[in-house]
């Protein structure tokens, strides 16, 4: 198994090619991209550690030989919010890096998987899935937003909340990866009693908030890197189980069957080809109905801002 991270001498990428060194299954190579010099030397520095993952680094303008061969591609490849900024105010640097990049990923390695983490996340998947189209190489179950950060701040936050082990919560988190459009299920949690209405509303605003925490604590210096790539690092290991054979569900921002909007963030289970089943979102309780409800103009809004940027 080959995985390319594309955006590597970052925050977030120097974090996830740590945790992929250490994690990846034995015999697996990892290939790290950035444009900034310095990723040759990041690659050699980790490639230091004692773990049967390959690790390679390029810099330059032209990702393509990171890409060769690569099974799985993830990109944080970007700028970060200060604080201050919504995620939609990184569209217009990222929106270009973004589609340039998977111009090369669909010419180098068309079937890869590919998860993308840079910002606005609810835009940059629509483009991506936009340049494949247009190359031809577009597969709904293969492209990805990782949203699972959403997911790993959930089980933080209920965890704490109720006294639980945060790694024995599970739950899906819905719709799409900003503000509003992060949809906690809290109602399916299971073995919680929630205490009022008010309890529920105040920690789905706290999740829906997390990354803004972030960056306001970071007071200028970017958002949030290393719990990011904890949770990327978690969806690719889990992409690799998929791809492995084994069956694996997690929550991400895919292309499904569009019943609220064309891309949505929702359970999925992983398989050989990427997503092998789009599953059902369960019961919402009433107040997650009208949440989900009152997050899709953003959504759409958003998707809309990522299809007209290749389409025009
Ligand atoms: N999905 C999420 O939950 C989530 C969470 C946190 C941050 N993010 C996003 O991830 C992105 C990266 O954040 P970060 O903190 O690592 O930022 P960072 O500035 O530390 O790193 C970004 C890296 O991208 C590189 N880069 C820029 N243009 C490039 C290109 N064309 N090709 C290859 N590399 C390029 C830069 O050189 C830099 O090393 C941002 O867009 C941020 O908003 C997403």
């Amino acid at each position: 198994m080959k995985v390319a991270v594309l955006g590597a001498a970052g925050g977030i990428g120097q974090a996830l090619a740590l945790l992929l060194k250490l994690q990846l299954p034995a015999g697996s190579a990892l290939s790290l991209y950035d444009v900034a010099p310095v990723t040759p030397g990041v690659a050699k520095d980790i490639s230091h550690i004692p773990t049967e993952v390959a690790v390679e680094g390029f810099a330059g303008t032209d990702p393509s030989d990171a890409l060769k061969g690569a099974d799985i591609v993830l990109i944080s490849a970007g700028v970060a919010r200060k604080p201050g900024m919504t995620r939609a105010d990184l569209f217009d640097v990222n929106a270009n890096i973004i589609r340039s990049l998977i111009e090369k990923v669909a010419e180098v390695c068309p079937k890869a998987c590919v998860a993308i983490i840079t910002n606005p996340v609810n835009a940059t998947v629509a483009i991506a899935a936009e340049v494949l189209k247009k190359a031809g190489v577009y597969d709904k179950r293969k492209l990805f937003g990782v949203t699972t950060l959403d997911t790993l701040r959930s089980e933080t936050f209920i965890g704490e909340l109720k006294g639980l082990d945060p790694t024995r919560v599970t739950i899906p988190v819905i719709g799409g990866h900003s503000g509003v459009t992060i949809l906690p299920l809290l109602s399916q949690v299971q073995n919680v009693e929630w205490s009022s209405a008010e309890e529920i509303e105040t920690l789905t605003k706290r999740i829906q908030n997390a990354g803004t925490e972030v960056v306001e604590a970071k007071a200028g210096g970017g958002s949030a890197t290393l719990s990011m790539a904890q949770a990327a690092a978690r969806f690719c290991l889990s992409l690799v189980k998929g791809l492995n054979g084994a069956k694996v569900v997690e929550c991400s921002y895919v292309e499904g069957d569009g019943k609220y909007a064309r891309f949505f963030a929702q359970p999925v289970r992983l398989g050989k080809e990427g997503v092998e089943e789009f599953l059902p979102l369960g019961k919402l309780s009433a107040f997650e109905e009208e949440a989900l409800k009152g997050m899709l103009e953003t959504l759409h809004a958003d998707i809309a801002s990522g299809e007209k940027f290749i389409k025009g």
